[in-house]
């Protein structure tokens, strides 16, 4: 193995649009699966979060599924190992890509996580942004996560690359992400997907800016090209 294949993320996709995540934070089936055709293409895979969850329940991954397109299973997963893993086991056969749990849910936790994911990529929570953590808490959590055998991160841009450089073969996905130009709503720190992506990242998350844009389409292209060139 070369230098280069050791440091590409063997999981990089390919295309600039596979590294997009639409959050599809929404209230209803038939409005999720509206972006999903509206969208097809033109992202790499859906973010099913608390919200969409919530409504809907466990049909909104297997129905997201069934268009023939990767889901992100955000639920965030916090509990005795016991019960993570009955959830985890639960959700597996829905078949997401991702799913996420939080690391300060411990060791214990995140292995018997692991233990049931299957072909479920268990991708760890550090610290929520909304604590203004510092970096040096992030890693503390990260590291629990990745001596259990995690090997993905939700991480904000700024966390991207300490992420990358302290945890390698790291998966990092990145929220917080906004097209120049476009509304922080209520994210604290933002990143613009070229800053994000030259950060580290090896997917971004984004919601609300292509959601609520007038032309949803036409913001996913700006955000490829700026995915494309990073620097
Ligand atoms: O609409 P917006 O682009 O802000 O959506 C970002 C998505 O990423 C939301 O679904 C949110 O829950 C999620 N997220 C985040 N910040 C984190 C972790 C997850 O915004 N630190």
């Amino acid at each position: 193995m070369n230098t280069m294949t050791t440091l590409m993320n063997p999981e990089s996709a390919p295309r600039p649009q596979d590294r997009i995540i639409l959050a599809l934070d929404v209230d209803t089936l038939n409005s999720a699966l509206e972006w999903v055709e509206r969208t097809r293409g033109l992202v790499g895979a859906y973010k099913v979060g608390l919200q969409l969850f919530s409504r809907v329940g466990p049909r909104a991954v297997a129905e997201i599924r069934m268009k023939g397109v990767e889901v992100m299973l955000d639920l965030k997963l916090h509990d005795i190992p016991n019960t993570v893993a009955q959830a985890v086991r639960a959700v597996s056969v829905l078949g997401p890509k991702f799913l996420t749990v939080h690391a300060a849910g411990g060791g214990e936790m995140i292995r018997a996580a692991l233990r049931e994911a299957g072909e479920m990529r268990v991708v760890a929570v550090t610290v929520l942004t909304s604590l203004n953590a510092t970096e040096a808490d992030v890693l503390v959590f990260a590291r629990v996560a990745y001596e259990s055998g995690v090997r993905a991160f939700v991480a904000s841009a700024w966390e991207a690359g300490p992420l990358r450089r302290t945890f390698p073969g790291s998966i990092i996905i990145t929220p917080g992400v906004r097209p120049a130009g476009a509304l922080a709503h209520d994210q604290a720190r933002v990143a613009s997907p070229r800053d994000a992506i030259a950060a580290g990242a090896d997917y971004v998350v984004v919601g609300r800016p292509v959601i609520e844009s007038e032309n949803p389409v036409e913001t996913l292209q700006t955000i490829a090209t700026q995915i494309a060139a990073p620097n």
